[in-house]
């Protein structure tokens, strides 16, 4: 990403953006391998990076020069990630210094030794390129994915290239605080409290399952694969609109921001044990498994509208960010725009664009760049995080 115009008018444009996906890894064992993914990460960050670095112009041979002192400290940084230095090393021997100027990258929350291979790969080539790392917050970076705003892109200069975000250029929304954020994904649900830039507050969060988690196990109980989010998004399409069946709408009137998936989960599983004791092969029934996955969106659905409506009138907000993985589902992109026109009209609504919504590296940059123009940063305190929350430590 190419980056000007400082924290007040900044403009961000994609010069490349790859995103490996573990999916069909996962999908083949139903879930995420810490282990695995770890092992994947140090797989393909390093042709990731040529690519990118090809793809964004700032791939320049080098004749090998003896950087052997420099590449020495990167050696020791990667000494953990097994086959990491062996594939980066000559890499970086061939090529010249590029013109980058800082690296972001997300410390935490997230798997831990996923968050390492990121950490130690941007701390290599910080070293090896003398340029600084920018620490990010995962959550931070999908808030600021439904800041990035597309600016219409005057040039026509630019390259076409099969990748459709390269080219892309983002601003930031101007927004007025305080904001309430609701960050749903696979590992987190969350309401946020925004006072001000980089000001965070968790006002509620999950006491157990995190609503994408519960989508993925409800898809496993349906025989979907995985990730599920998108497969019961899709089958609850199919279902009818008179509800067949009643699942419980958990914390509904806890009278707090919390959220808790868990036990919905079972009463999806309770239930699909109960037909299948009076139906043979309930699952491939489509009838009745579009209904079950309908019931079952339409109660995280409602419960993520309501919580969040009682948070906007507590905090008296007049801004809505909705981001992560889950903030693609199209039912709650559109109930939640409902609710707002009928109880908060003046209140504005911040999506990140389709292709936002789960992770990538966008967004990390994004919010690196917007960072490092506008907080204070103290000592950079770069460890990996599996539970950081809100508030950053820098
Ligand atoms: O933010 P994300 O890409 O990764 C994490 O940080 O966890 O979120 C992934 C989660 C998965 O649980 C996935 O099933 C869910 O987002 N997801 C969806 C949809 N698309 C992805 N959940 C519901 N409806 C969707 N359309
Ligand atoms: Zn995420």
């Amino acid at each position: 990403m190419e980056a000007k115009g400082g924290f007040s008018k900044p403009e961000l444009q994609v010069l490349a953006n790859i995103t490996a996906s573990q999916v069909k890894l996962h999908a083949k064992y139903g879930g995420v391998f810490p282990m695995m993914a770890k092992r994947e990460h140090a797989k393909n960050l390093t042709p990731i990076l040529k690519q990118v670095l090809k793809e964004s112009g700032l791939f320049k041979n080098n004749s090998p020069k003896n950087y052997s002192s420099i590449l020495k400290n990167t050696r020791i940084v990667l000494k953990r990630e097994p086959g990491l230095a062996e594939a980066l090393v000559p890499l970086l021997q061939k090529i010249k210094k590029p013109k980058i100027d800082a690296i972001a990258v997300t410390y935490g929350p997230g798997l831990e030794p996923t968050l390492w291979v990121g950490i130690n790969f941007a701390k290599a080539l910080s070293l090896a390129w003398n340029i600084p790392v920018i620490p990010i917050n995962h959550m931070e970076g999908h808030i600021f994915s439904a800041l990035m705003e597309q600016r219409q892109v005057k040039s026509n200069k630019l390259k076409v290239t099969r990748n459709k975000q390269e080219n892309t250029s983002y601003m930031l929304s101007a927004i007025s605080f305080p904001a309430v954020a609701l960050l749903i994904s696979g590992g987190h649900t969350e309401l946020v409290l925004m006072k001000d830039w980089f000001k965070y507050k968790i006002i509620g969060a999950t006491r157990d399952d995190a609503v994408g988690e519960a989508f993925d196990k409800v898809a496993r109980i349906l025989g979907l694969p995985y990730p599920g989010g998108p497969e019961i998004s899709r089958l609850a399409k199919l279902g009818s609109h008179a509800p067949k069946y009643k699942l419980p709408r958990p914390m509904l009137h806890s009278g707090d921001f919390d959220f808790s998936f868990s036990g919905l989960k079972t009463a999806v599983l309770y239930l699909v044990r109960d037909l299948e004791k009076k139906h043979s092969n309930i699952l491939q029934n489509v009838r009745m498994s579009s209904d079950i996955a309908r019931e079952f969106e339409n109660a995280c659905v409602e419960v993520l509208v309501a919580k969040t409506m009682s948070a906007l009138k507590k905090y008296k907000t007049s801004t809505l960010i909705l981001g992560g993985g889950v903030s693609a589902n199209e039912k709650i992109r559109h109930d939640m725009k409902l609710a707002l026109n009928e109880k908060f009209p003046d209140c504005a609504l911040y999506l990140p664009d389709t292709n936002l919504t789960g992770d990538n590296a966008l967004m990390i940059a994004g919010a690196g760049y917007l960072r490092a123009m506008g907080a204070k940063t103290g000592k950079l305190k770069l460890v990996a995080n599996p539970s950081a929350k809100g508030n950053l430590r820098l």
